[in-house]
């Protein structure tokens, strides 16, 4: 059969964008994909080129519908790269000012300011996120502070602010739309949780120009339409990755976790139709909204997960390829004492130290570049394990643990993370779970699935980890993760 029905998904991340197209049982049948440039303008500061996002996200797709045939694709889902914030000219669609990336630490001085205002607990209550640099709010305040183009185009009118979804989706429909949707707007610090509408105080606050700001839209539904080799194709679906991720591996009832290692690592918690509220610094957030009803889900978020390999690769030169990290890690019996805490962008959940450095620490005249690698693998498991201890304090006690992203290819990763959490890691057999999920948003705003459970027929187990490390050696190696940790917050 040539002719049944699929899915597309545009996976727009931090490093790549890419364009996968899924049939009804999920099986992957096309992708496309191409790498977006990153640019370090100064330390702590990590910028990207909307125009760039857009025409290889663009050629990405064109060369998919291509390969499979443009009459073949039932609706389009959209993720991406969440919290990086992007300035546009509502009427020509370019690009204003760099984007500003979520990794970006430049408003840090402004988050400490607002904390010493003691603003952080009114903050935390209405938007269900912390006062630290991550979140767009504090970015947008920053650029219409410092970027003359910025604030002349607020005052003319013409100026267009939205996450990386919206401006893919106003550039998709050629400028006829300007939407986020509900979950990429809970990552901005600037929408009431609750409500799902922009908070006003915390517009005020941030001198955010209101008229700049996108509408809060649900995230499956007709979003919007692209004109693609001579046909309309609806865009039916949109959400942040993370919560595609989460949607993807089936978290759809309270309580199921799911951990996605791609260039940052992001542990989701599903938490039922009311906002929870964490007492350990893990963020509250919105899983989806679908017909105006939220739910929502208690997140973990780890800076620097498959950055550390990148950075292993292309900076210090000791790996070729990211493959070549598994048989490293397996050809020494342990980390020989060495702990890497990879805090490249500060330290995220729970503890929000947007000033923490990196740290390689138990380095002897013995230590080998497999050391260093295990060592760096670990920190996974560990930045793991503590927003697991962080969710356990918060009364969220999962009996197993759904992963994904490109480092789950990785069986010692996945082993690795069953042995510190103690707890069956469920990895599935397409790992690129952040594009499943858009792909199911996609399939239920079309109709093609009744709701986000009937989706699920699209979701495939690979394989199971089952723990086996003994309780002394994990106390021990937690023991060890710590001490590192501390060094790092001092
Ligand atoms: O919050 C940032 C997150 O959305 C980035 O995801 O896949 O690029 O690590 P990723």
């Amino acid at each position: 059969m040539t002719d049944t029905p699929l899915l597309l998904a545009i996976d727009e991340g931090t490093t790549s964008t890419r364009v996968v197209a899924f049939d009804l049982s999920g099986c992957i049948v096309a992708t496309e994909g191409a790498p977006i440039t990153q640019h370090y303008p100064q330390p702590g500061w990590v910028e990207h080129d909307a125009a760039e996002i857009w025409t290889k996200t663009e050629a990405c797709l064109t060369a998919v519908a291509q390969r499979v045939g443009v009459g073949r694709i039932a609706a389009i889902g959209l993720t991406n790269q969440r919290e990086t914030v992007v300035f546009w000219d509502r009427h020509s669609g370019e690009p204003l000012a760099p984007a500003i990336v979520w990794q970006d630490r430049r408003s840090a001085d402004l988050c400490a300011e607002l904390r010493e205002e003691g603003l952080e607990p009114d903050v935390q209550a209405k938007t269900g996120l912390l006062l630290d640099p991550y979140f767009s709010g504090t970015k947008i305040a920053w650029a219409i502070e410092n970027w003359p183009a910025v604030a002349r185009a607020a005052k003319a009118g013409s100026l267009a602010i939205g996450t990386i979804d919206s401006y893919l989706l106003f550039r998709l429909t050629g400028g006829k739309v300007h939407v986020t949707d509900a979950t990429n707007a809970a990552r901005t610090l600037l929408m009431d949780l609750a409500t799902c509408e922009w908070d006003e105080g915390m517009i005020e606050r941030l001198g955010v120009p209101r008229a700049a700001l996108p509408e809060i839209v649900d995230c499956a539904g007709a979003l919007g339409e692209v004109e693609l080799l001579g046909r309309r194709v609806p865009i039916a679906g949109c959400a942040g990755d993370q919560q595609a991720a989460a949607i993807g591996q089936g978290c759809l009832t309270p309580g199921l976790v799911k951990a996605t290692y791609g260039t940052g690592a992001f542990v989701l918690a599903q938490a039922g139709d009311k906002p929870p509220v964490s007492a350990n610094r893990l963020l509250s957030t919105v899983a989806w909204r679908l017909d105006g009803q939220a739910a929502y889900a208690l997140e973990g978020s780890i800076f620097v997960a498959g950055s550390a390999i990148q950075w292993l690769r292309d900076r210090l030169n000791i790996i070729e390829d990211a493959a070549e990290t598994e048989g490293l890690a397996r050809s020494v019996p342990d980390n020989g004492g060495v702990h890497f805490v990879p805090a490249f962008a500060g330290l995220g959940a729970p503890h929000w130290r947007a000033d923490a450095r990196g740290l390689l620490t138990g380095l002897t005249g013995g230590t080998t570049r497999a050391h260093i690698v295990r060592a760096c693998l670990e920190a996974m498991s560990q930045q793991t394990a503590d927003l697991f201890d962080a969710l356990a304090s918060d009364g969220v006690a999962p009996a197993r643990l759904r992963v994904d992203g490109g480092m789950v290819a990785n069986d010692w990763v996945c082993q690795d993370l069953a042995d510190m959490l103690a707890m069956t890691v469920e990895r599935p057999k397409v790992i690129e779970t952040t594009a499943l999920g858009a792909a199911m948003l996609a399939g239920v705003g079309v109709g093609l699935f009744d709701d986000l459970a009937a989706a699920q027929a699209m979701w495939q187990a690979d394989r199971i980890f089952t723990p086996a490390l003994d309780g002394k050696t994990r106390r021990e190696r937690r023991a060890g993760w710590k001490k590192a940790v501390e060094r790092v917050l001092l």
